[in-house]
């Protein structure tokens, strides 16, 4: 057993039962759920056995809007430890057919974990309420994509050994990936700049909560400059200008968010040598131009496969 992954250096280290926000983990549980991503991410590679604590449960995946990598990567996160997916049709769990606390009612007697991908937050708040049994993760919502966030430090941590210090500018719409991001980055000690088109900033309680866990000295600055969110930047991720739910307004936003491409010239204003990062799809020729997603610093794929690494960290601890 002795090249079997295990739980931790500090095995006292457990998720919570819900991560519906990356502010449902403290400092260490990120830095535990980082390090866990590592030595899972190894085993693999290397065909090593490791934990199987979804051995002889069910998890459900419950997704109301597309996805590719979150679908694909939690399927394969909870086969590789052990359990087994359903996945019920949108349209009968969540669609109205019956009332959301009666399907979560429903599930708790057969599966052991949902993971939600949904509108307003308050839909996986619902759910976890009338099925105090259930392990709740979120898999994105308007609000917030915790799980995405959890692969982006990863891929930063991969790449510069730690983020304390660095500087990551988050450019675009003040969104759901802007919002996780900002949240666990600050976390560890970065320099978090969001810079969006006026009227399109990070909610202003998303601003104060993440103030209130800054740690190592990190700090956030928001402004409605994109270059001046950009200079000397280490890292530069940016998102698409509409996100789902939002279709209906993608022409006006490409008008407003037109002087937020990150381009060749908006990276030129970085660090040399910065980061270019995106949470995937990526509508190119918009929000990002060809030449930068397809550079040599460019970590979109890292990142993708992290979701992977990192969701099967995070269902470890949550099943530990
Ligand atoms: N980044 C991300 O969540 O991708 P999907 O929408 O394809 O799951
Ligand atoms: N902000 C995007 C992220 C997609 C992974 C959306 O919510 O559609």
């Amino acid at each position: 057993m002795s090249n079997v992954v295990r739980l931790a250096k500090n095995t006292a280290v457990r998720a919570p039962n819900r991560f519906f926000s990356v502010l449902d983990f403290d400092h260490v549980q990120l830095e535990e759920c980082l390090a866990l991503a590592v030595s899972l991410k190894a085993a693999r590679a290397a065909r090593r056995p490791h934990v199987r604590p979804l051995e002889g449960l069910h998890i459900a995946l419950l997704f109301e809007k597309p996805s590719l990598r979150t679908r694909s990567t939690f399927t394969i996160a909870v086969r590789e430890l052990g359990g087994e997916v359903i996945e019920p049709p949108a349209e009968v769990v969540l669609g109205g057919r019956e009332t959301i606390s009666d399907v979560a009612k429903n599930l708790e007697r057969w599966v052991a974990g949902v993971v939600i991908r949904t509108f307003a937050q308050s839909r996986i708040e619902a759910i976890a309420n009338a099925a105090p049994r259930l392990k709740v993760v979120n898999a994105l919502t308007d609000e917030e994509h915790p799980c995405q966030a959890l692969a982006d430090c990863l891929t930063l941590t991969e790449k510069w050994g730690s983020l304390r210090g660095r500087t990551i500018t988050f450019v675009g719409d003040g969104n759901n990936v802007a919002a996780s991001l900002a949240q666990a980055a600050i976390m560890l000690g970065a320099h978090v700049r969001v810079a969006t088109p006026v009227g399109f900033e990070l909610p202003a309680h998303v601003s104060a909560a993440i103030r209130g866990v800054t740690r190592l000295g990190g700090t956030l600055v928001e402004t409605n400059d994109a270059v001046e969110g950009v200079r000397g930047a280490d890292a530069v991720y940016t998102d698409v200008w509409a996100s789902m739910g939002q279709e209906s307004e993608t022409d006006t936003r490409k008008t407003v968010f037109a002087p937020f491409q990150v381009n060749a010239a908006l990276m030129g204003h970085a660090a040399p040598d910065a980061l270019f990062m995106h949470c995937l799809p990526a509508h190119r020729g918009d929000e990002v131009t060809d030449e930068v997603i397809d550079s040599p610093t460019s970590v979109v794929f890292d990142q993708s496969e992290n979701r992977l690494h990192t969701q099967k960290a995070l269902l470890a601890m949550m099943f530990a």
